[in-house]
């Protein structure tokens, strides 16, 4: 029996997660309660993260809210005590939230602000790194536990917008990899996940088009897509696997453009059928 299963896998297990106020982090933290964990519901924007709780109480599910800015150390400092404090401990964490609001102006290299790169960098890789620093001697001292860090396909793949985006995104594997390195005789494991795109409210039509042109899977990415993924890597089921990324986006990074589009690809065609 591994403890993946669909309902009380993850009962006596206490989860944080930042960002938990947003989509992706919202449907992580929701899906690990209904598996029975008890999580730490952390947002900078507190009443998404009270929002987001108080579903997962009414669903039958343990949560508490906390705010705080995961690039400042007291709020980090406060964002895990709240685990200690209302639960124990912390046996995972899903290190998700990033500086998404900046992406409009993270444009091309030779036009980026110091603003915008910098900004940037404090959230998505330093604030990552902070939680890390934190979570880490805590988890140590239950014993081990298991750190689920959001990156992204940006980080894997060039684009025309969003470079510093996709730095951050890329030093988050590399810091992956190192935790996964220096704490695994610790208990630690260390993943990510690489979303491809979920379209959420800062998703422009003409954007979701041109991914699903081109995206194997016929259909859109949703947050509890990427929920499965941060909850099979934080579970035991995955207690062979750390330092690795797992990419989960429809298809979309596993092919070449060079005959086509998968939709309009010569194996789409009635007659190749
Ligand atoms: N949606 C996608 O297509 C996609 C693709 C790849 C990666 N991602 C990554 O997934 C993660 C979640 O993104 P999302 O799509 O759910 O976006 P979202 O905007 O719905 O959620 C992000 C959450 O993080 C919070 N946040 C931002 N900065 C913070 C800070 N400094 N401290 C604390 N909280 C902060 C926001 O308030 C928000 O609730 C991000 O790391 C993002 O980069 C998203």
């Amino acid at each position: 029996m591994t403890d993946n299963g669909p309902a009380g896998g993850m009962i006596g297990k206490v989860a944080v997660v930042t960002g938990g106020g947003g989509a992706l982090g919202g449907a992580t933290a929701t899906l690990l309660a209904a598996r029975g964990a008890s999580v730490v519901v952390a947002d900078w924007n507190l009443e998404s993260a009270e929002t987001r709780a108080k579903a997962i109480v009414a669903a039958g599910g343990t949560a508490v809210a906390v705010g705080g800015d995961v690039a400042d150390d007291d709020a980090v400092e406060r964002i895990f005590s709240t685990a200690t404090e209302a639960f124990g401990g912390v046996d995972i964490f899903h290190n998700n939230a990033a500086a998404v609001h900046l992406a409009r102006s993270d444009g091309p290299v030779a036009d980026l602000t110091d603003e915008v790169w910098d900004g940037t960098m404090d959230i998505g890789l330093r604030g990552a790194f902070l939680c890390c620093r934190t979570v880490i001697p805590l988890m140590i001292a239950r014993g081990g536990g298991a750190i689920v860090n959001t990156s992204s396909i940006q980080a894997l793949i060039g684009d025309t917008w969003v470079p510093a985006y996709s730095a951050a995104k890329a030093g988050l594997l590399s810091l992956t990899r190192s935790i996964a390195t220096q704490y695994g005789r610790q208990g630690i494991r260390c993943n990510a996940v690489c979303p491809g795109l979920i379209p959420g409210v800062r998703t422009e039509p003409d954007m979701l088009e041109r991914i699903l042109r081109r995206q194997p899977v016929g259909r859109s990415g949703r947050p509890e897509d990427i929920a499965e993924a941060v909850a099979f890597l934080a579970s035991d089921a995955a207690g062979f696997i750390t330092g690795q990324a797992l990419v989960v986006d429809g298809g979309l990074t596993g092919h070449m453009p060079t005959y086509g589009d998968p939709v309009t690809s010569p194996l789409d065609a009635p007659a190749a059928r």
